[in-house]
Order: C-alpha cells, then sequence, then structure tokens
C-alpha cells in the first residue's frame, strides 16, 4: 500500500532496524526497511521525506560489506546515517574511517559543540547508548562535528552543504533517553513531514484498499481469537460487511469459554458472518495415544486445514482469503528486502494455511507492527479483552498437554489455566505480562488429602515478560498471587495435588512446554 509519507531505511543488517522503523513511526511518519544497495533512483520514486541508514555488524574497508548507492547523497532528500550508516556516508563522502582504540560498547556522555536542528532540544551533555568498533577517524572536507563523546570525537555531525546527518550512537535504544528528541528533530526540524501515520488514517487508507482489491467479491477469513485475525476480521468488516464470512475452526484444544467469547464478539455484537465448525472429535481421535509433540503439531496442522476446507467448501464463489501477516513476518520472509539481520525467527506457526487452497491473499496488515495492529484493533471498536489478549498458539492446549491428550486430561488443564487467568486478571497483572498459562504435566506425585495418600497431576504455571517472544523472562508474578493459585487449583480442580511455578528465561528454555 503507498503511504502519503515515507521514511525508507537502508538495513545494513543491524538488529536494531526495526526499532528505527517503529521509533519513526511512532513520530506519526510511515517507515520501512529497505535493501541496502537500492538504486538512487528506486529511493527517488518512493518520494520519501527522508532516508535512514541503519546500523550494521560491518566494518566499511571489508570486502563484501554492505554498500550504498553513492547517488543517494546527490537526491537533495535529508539523509540520517546511524553508526555504520554513518560510517559509510563519511566513507563515501571522503572521510576517513577507523578501528576505534578500543570497542566503545555502553553508556557514554554526549557533549554538544555545536547548535544544529538534529539536537536541537537536547541539554548540552546527555546521556547516549554506544556500540561500535569502527569509528570516523578523520571527517570529510565539508563536515561539520556537532557532538563528541569522551572517546569518539564525532559522534554527532553534519554536511555542511548536502542535507546529511550522521550519529555515532543509538537514538533508537531506550538506552539513548534524548533519542526520540533527535528523531524528532530529523523527521519534523530537518525533513518537514507533516506526520500523516496515525491509525486512524491507516484504517482509512485501508478500508479504500480492500475495496478496490476485491471489488464485489467474497472473501474468506480464519478467526482464531487472537489479536491478529480478529483486527483482521473487523478490519474486513468494515470494509466489505456481508461480503466477509468468518470461520472459526472449533478444534477442541481452545481454553474455557474461548469459542464463546469469539461468538458473543464476532457474530453477535459485530453482527460478523461467522460460521463454527466443530471440529473436536476430528482433532481428538487424530491425537488419541500420541505423545510426540512433532506429530501433535503435524496432526493438528493437517486436522486443521480439512476442517477448514470442509467449511469453505460449503461458501460458494469465495475468491480471497484473508490473512494476519504483519510486518515482522514480511521481513522475516525475506520478502520486504534483503533480510541481512543476522536474527531471524524459525517459524513453527500451526494453524497457517497452505497457498494450495487456490485463493488470492488479502492482508490488510502487513505493513504493521504488533503494537500498531493492537492500536487498530482499538480504533475498530474491537473490546479490551480481545485487543489486549495474550498470544495463543495454534496448536492450542495440545502443546500444554505434555504427554497423551484426553478429554480428561484437557478438563483438569482447563480448569486449572482458568484459575491462573482469573487471579492474575483480577490482580491487575494481565497487562503487565506477555504470556500466562498453566500447564499440565505428564506425571503423577503423591499428596495427602484428609487421611488418605493421593497421587494426582502436577500443574507448571508459566508467566514470562517478553516483548517479542523471541526472547522472554519469567514474570515475577507476587508470591501471594502465586499462593492464591496454587490453593485454588489444588482445592477446585479435582485430579491436581501439586503446583510448581517456572522459572526458567527464554533461551535457553522456551516459552510453552510442548
Ligand atoms: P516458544 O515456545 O517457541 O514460543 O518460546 C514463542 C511464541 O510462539 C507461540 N507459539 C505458536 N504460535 N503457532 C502459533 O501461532 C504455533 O504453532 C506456535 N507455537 C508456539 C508461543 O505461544 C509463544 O507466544
Amino acid at each position: 500500500m503507498r503511504h502519503d509519507e515515507v521514511i525508507p531505511i537502508l538495513d545494513f543488517g543491524s538488529q536494531y532496524a526495526q526499532l528505527i522503523a517503529r521509533r519513526v513511526r511512532e513520530k506519526g511518519v510511515y517507515s520501512e526497511l529497505v535493501r541496502p544497495d537500492i538504486p538512487a533512483a528506486e529511493l527517488r520514486a518512493m518520494k520519501p521525506r527522508g532516508i535512514i541508514l541503519s546500523g550494521g555488524p560491518s566494518s566499511v574497508y571489508e570486502a563484501n560489506a554492505p554498500k550504498c548507492d553513492p547517488a543517494i547523497f546527490d537526491l537533495g532528500i535529508p539523509v540520517l546515517g546511524i553508526c555504520y550508516g554513518m560510517q559509510l556516508a563519511a566513507y563515501v563522502l571522503g572521510g576517513q574511517v577507523k578501528p576505534a582504540a578500543s570497542r566503545e560498547f555502553g553508556r557514554a556522555k554526549l557533549h554538544i559543540v555545536s547548535t544544529d536542528p538534529l539536537l536541537k532540544g537536547l541539554p548540552d551533555d546527555t546521556a547516549v547508548w554506544m556500540s561500535h568498533g569502527d569509528q570516523i577517524h578523520e571527517l570529510p572536507p565539508e563536515f561539520v562535528a556537532l557532538a563528541t563523546t569522551p572517546t569518539c570525537p564525532f559522534a554527532a555531525a553534519r554536511h555542511s552543504s548536502r542535507p546529511f546527518w550522521g550519529v555515532q550512537f543509538h537514538p533508537e535504544v531506550t538506552h539513548t533517553p534524548r533519542g526520540e528528541q533527535v528523531f524528532h528533530n530529523f523527521l519534523y526540524e530537518i525533513c518537514k513531514c507533516a506526520g500523516t501515520w496515525t491509525m486512524e488514517n491507516f484504517v482509512d487508507q485501508t478500508v479504500r484498499h480492500v475495496r478496490e482489491q476485491v471489488g464485489g467479491g467474497k472473501v474468506l477469513c480464519g478467526l482464531s481469537g487472537g489479536v491478529d485475525s480478529s483486527v483482521v476480521a473487523a478490519m474486513l468488516h468494515k470494509a466489505i460487511g456481508e461480503q466477509l464470512v468468518c470461520i472459526f475452526v472449533d478444534n477442541g484444544l481452545l481454553r474455557k469459554n474461548e469459542r464463546e467469547l469469539v461468538e458473543t464478539t464476532f457474530r453477535d455484537h459485530f453482527k460478523i458472518n461467522l460460521r463454527v465448525n466443530d471440529a473436536s472429535e476430528q482433532f481428538l481421535s487424530g491425537l488419541k495415544g500420541i505423545t510426540d509433540p512433532q506429530q501433535k503439531r503435524k496432526i493438528i496442522g493437517k486436522e486443521f486445514i480439512d476442517a477448514f476446507k470442509r467449511e469453505a467448501a460449503d461458501i460458494k464463489d469465495a475468491r480471497f482469503l484473508a490473512q494476519g501477516t504483519l510486518y515482522p513476518d514480511v521481513i522475516e520472509s525475506g520478502h520486504g528486502y534483503a533480510g541481512t539481520a543476522a536474527n531471524i525467527k524459525i517459524h513453527h506457526n500451526v494453524g497457517g494455511l497452505p497457498a494450495e487452497l487456490g485463493f488470492e491473499l488479502v492482508e490488510p496488515l502487513r505493513d504493521l507492527f504488533k503494537d500498531e495492529v493492537r492500536k487498530v484493533g482499538e480504533v475498530l471498536g474491537l473490546p479490551e479483552n480481545i485487543v489486549w489478549r495474550h498470544p495463543f498458539p495454534g496448536p492450542g492446549l495440545a502443546v500444554r498437554c505434555i504427554g497423551d491428550i484426553t478429554p480428561e486430561r484437557l478438563r483438569v488443564l482447563r480448569d486449572a489455566d482458568e484459575i491462573v487467568l482469573e487471579e492474575l486478571t483480577a490482580n491487575n497483572l494481565y497487562r503487565k505480562t506477555a504470556q500466562v498459562f498453566a500447564v499440565l504435566l505428564p506425571i503423577g506425585t503423591v499428596g495427602v488429602m484428609g487421611d488418605a495418600r493421593t497421587y494426582d497431576s502436577v500443574i507448571a504455571i508459566r508467566a514470562v515478560e517478553s516483548q517479542d517472544f523471541m526472547t522472554a523472562d519469567w514474570a515475577r508474578i507476587p508470591y501471594d498471587v502465586l499462593a492464591t493459585m496454587s490453593n485454588r487449583i489444588i482445592n477446585e480442580v479435582r485430579g491436581v495435588n501439586r503446583v510448581v511455578y517456572d522459572i526458567s528465561s527464554k533461551p535457553p528454555a522456551t516459552i510453552e512446554w510442548e
């Protein structure tokens, strides 16, 4: 989709490239990653307000270090180079870049030596985050130093006649507390942006775009009740109303009341045409006796596609399939650009549909980060309990019911899980945690109840804090809350006599137990 204002970021492989795009968007300007070697003519055709060169792990003198088209400095469009991006510009424009005497990593004190729009509003001394081996040793002629740190003489600089600015520090990370001011200055003082990237505008634009794409055609949408598919459904409903048909597959592996929540929200509240396919028997009979997690995933993936197909076969002349693809998925699959970043998530996504189904895809959230999806959900009027939902994996409770999956074991897990979530919400911790759930372990342990010995199941509570779910730390849930969860589970859930708390971080552990 075309956006009124765009700031392309040439991605030289920085682990922070996506973060730069998010910071720019937070300031109200659409930004996306592009290949580092994008030709200047192609960049010009995007009509960008400004261009950002990201950091990266290379050294400009390495033979295969990523380079940019030098002609981008002749476009007359403001360019901000960050770390490697600054060194590259200095190198291309004739300066000397050398390894610093010591690798600079961590907090440094930035001292402003020259007034400039880029640093407007910053105090003379401020903390910044440095992470680099090389630095500019000698500024090219026509460059002006703007700020220094004790070990970096050109921590910020600009070209005296061309619209180029560079910073050696990382304004995008939270360890640079005034970094957002630097972005604000670049976007508004230098690039003269209008700031049109709001989620309200995005909804209006997307509604128009979807209408153009599908015309009078019918669109199917696999609804899971998770944030992404819910926002897709609400967006499409706004755009095309009755032309949208949502399919919700009940795989028998849902949390308590999950199906009811989806039904009341989408059928009753939004009046969306929702078809619920109850395939729980097929799923559970397919999973009977299976304990190997990978095999469970395979069976669930196949059953899901079968169930979806069965339901879709009933809907005549549907040409389109709506999916909740997000911007990080686009980047990870290497579609958006060359994909140089080293940190690539391996997808084990179960619950997706294969291309062979033959539908044309409608992907209204392709340009969005997760936090933007939630904002769009709010703009579209989705209730808070959907917008702020913790993620729930496609294979559902199967990855949390370790060992045999039986109706009785699922009942135990569901009841325990519900108590965990109730107590979490009652103690105001739901929004403060990223994902919290119960796991049923495949072992029995001994206990006493009254005068009798019991030999019952163990429930583990898993609670994590995480930004991106690629890394996570165990959440420090207060002992009192854990105590209530444990007491209630043991007293109220028949078949459980012990509760344990998972205190592992990811990596090396994962979030799910499988
Ligand atoms: P792990 O366990 O790998 O999980 O740390 C990372 C995140 O991914 C979720 N997850 C899935 N989501 N389909 C999904 O849609 C899946 O097959 C799947 N497996 C794990 C998990 O809940 C966590 O948020």
